[in-house]
């Protein structure tokens, strides 16, 4: 669950000289910075949703997903930088597909527009998915909004397949 835990390695966040990108268990002191992230998730919402809902949820699976006491099994894990700037966030828990077997999913991912296309989604993601293995999980799932192309590009770029498409009509 901690494998990350006191292993920075360098990332290119703003000036590759000088910054450096260390992927770590988010502590309860990141709450506030993490939370500011949630805004981040209403990306690509369906113009029939309303968007401060779906940022109120967000923040409130990510207050949850923080939560020492929570019963899931899970973890969140953070992208710092400088040691002291939380430049994303990434969470990820087990949960049971229909066909009854367990699998990891991610609920959240976000990266600070000033940290965006230099490598720290696809770290928060590898943190994931380390996670996972460990946990003995196969698959690794999460859902994005269709109109979400950044979030599509990225996805495809690391290695993830489409599985299931969800329509909906408004009544
Ligand atoms: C999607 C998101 C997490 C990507 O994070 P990121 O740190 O910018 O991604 P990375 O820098 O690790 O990108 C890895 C690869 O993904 C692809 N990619 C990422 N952003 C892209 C974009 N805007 N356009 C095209 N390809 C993109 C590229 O192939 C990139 O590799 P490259 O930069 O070497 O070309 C980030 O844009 C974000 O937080 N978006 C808002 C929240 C969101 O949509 N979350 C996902 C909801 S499910």
């Amino acid at each position: 669950m901690t494998g990350n835990r006191g292993r920075p390695s360098r990332g290119r966040f703003c000036d590759p000289a000088v910054m450096e990108i260390l992927i770590r268990p988010a502590r309860d002191e990141d709450r506030p910075a993490v939370l500011a992230l949630a805004a981040r998730l209403a990306e690509g919402v369906a113009s029939w949703r309303d968007p401060e809902a779906a940022v109120d949820a967000a923040r409130q699976w990510l207050d949850t997903s923080l939560d020492p006491a929570r019963e899931r099994r899970g973890e969140v894990f953070v992208a710092v930088a400088d040691e002291q700037q939380v430049v994303g966030v990434v969470s990820v828990n087990e949960q049971r597909h229909f066909t009854g077997a367990m699998e990891a999913y991610v609920g959240d991912l976000a990266v600070a527009p000033a940290a965006v296309r230099a490598g720290v989604g696809r770290r928060l993601m590898t943190a994931a998915e380390d996670w996972a293995r460990r946990q003995g999980l196969r698959h690794l799932t999460l859902e994005t909004a269709a109109a979400n192309t950044t979030a599509q590009r990225f996805y495809t770029a690391l290695g993830y397949g489409e599985e299931s498409i969800r329509y909906t009509r408004v009544l």
